[in-house]
């Protein structure tokens, strides 16, 4: 099995290359911010909790956070690997994560992180925010309130797994198809 962190600030574009690598690497993709924006669609209890944070640019608090990932996880027992999209984000989840893999005798292989400066990121967030819907992409404070969150709770995550020698980093700035080639190295080599 290979389980792959898929790393980088709000808009470094972990989704867009999420959809190439999955199909690549026939990995089952998660990413928590699309799964908490589908219970929001369906007005899910999960749903509405999870809008009170988001729609500000703040993280979901990790209890519920951490036990939508491990159900997700669980409803897939047939897969040949994970592809993490925006989780963990806290240390705490990190530490979750590392301990429900081991009690199912797997571990993360890899986490590869998309680098980008954050002018660059903050325009394209303001760029989509004009067609996306999303509230969080709408203003350029709830914007700014993301890079901060992930400053502050994310950012730490790097040395988390560079101690583990888990950390790799890519330069997130190129056409799509270039940065998926990048990816593609890294995961090719572990
Ligand atoms: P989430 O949905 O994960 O959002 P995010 O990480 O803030 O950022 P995005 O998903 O918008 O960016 P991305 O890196 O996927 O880039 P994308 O491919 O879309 O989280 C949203 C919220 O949910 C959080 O703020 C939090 O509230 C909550 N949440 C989620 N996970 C959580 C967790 N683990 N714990 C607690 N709370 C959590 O690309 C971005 C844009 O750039 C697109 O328009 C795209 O077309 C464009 N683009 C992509 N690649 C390129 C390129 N190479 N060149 C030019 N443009 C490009
Ligand atoms: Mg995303």
């Amino acid at each position: 099995m290979i389980n792959i962190v898929l790393f980088g600030k709000p808009g470094a574009g972990k989704g867009t290359q999420a959809e190439f690598l999955k199909k690549k690497y026939n990995l089952t993709h998660l990413s928590t911010g699309d799964i908490f924006r589908f219970n929001i669609k369906n007005e899910t209890e999960l749903g509405k909790l999870a809008k009170t944070y988001m729609d500000k640019g703040d993280l979901v608090p990790d209890e519920v956070t951490i036990q939508m990932l491990q159900s997700e996880v669980d409803k897939n027992p047939q897969s040949e690997g994970f592809l993490f999209d925006g989780f963990p984000r806290t240390l705490s989840q990190a530490e979750a994560l590392d301990n429900f893999l081991e009690s199912k005798k797997e571990k993360i292989t890899a986490t590869v992180a998309l680098e980008a400066n954050d002018e660059i990121l903050v325009q394209r967030l303001l760029e989509r925010g004009k067609t996306s819907g999303r509230p969080d992409d709408q203003d350029e404070e709830k914007i700014r309130n993301r890079y901060q969150e992930y400053n502050e709770k994310t950012a730490p995550l790097m040395d988390y797994y560079k101690a583990q020698n888990k950390f790799h980093a890519v330069d997130g700035i190129g056409t799509i198809e270039e940065i998926t080639d990048r990816l593609s190295t890294v995961i090719d080599s572990l």
